[in-house]
């Protein structure tokens, strides 16, 4: 059984009065039963982890060197210094500003792996993708580029993120997510065998308080990666109990 994770993408949101939200969500506590992690930007994440408690942080991107000539960029090990547990890779926005292929996500991974940070690989498709029948194909190349070998559920997380629902409102059905889910999760335990059923997958794309419990029921959906609704402490929190509600039962 993978462990539960909801995880907060605060993307290119947030200055130091952001972290109200973050000590609002810490003194309600962390349920029994599940992980809550927020990535905010890179500039408040020491100030993040120092005011975290029990709430992992993470970075959203890392340089798969450790250290160099790369003017902007951060290394896994600036983030492990920093704080963070955790950092997103690969994430579609990532892939599509900065032309970040799966080879690329690949070698991130290694590097976060190599700082003892653990990996949220998102993966997913495009609507085009989507509408030519093409995903089950998209998403296991993604993975299959995107994973090291090392991969494990100490040290990797995947997140099933279809482009066309980051940021929309628009969500696939129960039943396309279900479809996806499982066949990633036959594909990692082909790959990384029975360590491969504990590598938690999330789902991400417009979960809300709204829609999460329905999502965290269909079958390996083991959390979610959440951006607009992890910004706020009201809006995150009802996802966090959702899932800490799926433990429970
Ligand atoms: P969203 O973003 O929840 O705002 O759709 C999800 C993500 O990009 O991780």
């Amino acid at each position: 059984m993978a462990r539960k994770l909801a995880a907060g993408n605060w993307k290119m949101n947030g200055t130091g009065a952001s972290l109200g939200e973050l000590e609002a969500l810490v003194s309600e506590g962390v349920p029994q039963g599940v992980e809550v992690l927020i990535c905010p930007p890179a500039p408040l994440l020491t100030r993040a982890a120092a005011l975290a408690g029990d709430i992992a942080i993470g970075g959203q991107d890392c340089h798969a060197a450790v250290s160099g000539a790369h003017t902007g960029d951060v290394s896994a090990i600036m983030l492990k210094d920093a704080g963070a547990s955790y950092v997103i890779l690969g994430h579609s926005e990532r892939r599509a500003d900065h032309g970040e292929s799966d080879a690329v996500v690949r070698a991130k991974a290694e590097a976060a792996a190599g700082a003892g940070l653990q990996a949220v690989v998102c993966i997913g498709e495009t609507l085009d993708e989507r509408e030519a029948g093409q995903t089950l194909q998209v998403v296991e190349t993604q993975l299959t580029g995107s994973l090291p070998d090392t991969a494990s559920a100490s040290n990797t997380v995947v997140a099933y993120e279809p482009v066309w629902a980051i940021g929309t409102g628009k969500v696939p059905t129960l039943e396309q997510i279900g479809e996806v889910h499982s066949a990633l999760r036959a594909a990692l335990v082909a790959r990384f065998g029975a360590a491969g059923g504990d590598i938690p997958l999330l789902y991400g794309g417009s979960v809300k308080a709204g829609n999460a419990a329905d999502i965290f029921a269909v079958p390996n959906v083991d959390g979610a990666l959440v951006g607009g609704a992890s910004l706020k402490a009201a809006d995150f929190r009802p996802i966090i109990s959702a899932l800490a509600a799926t433990v429970a039962e």
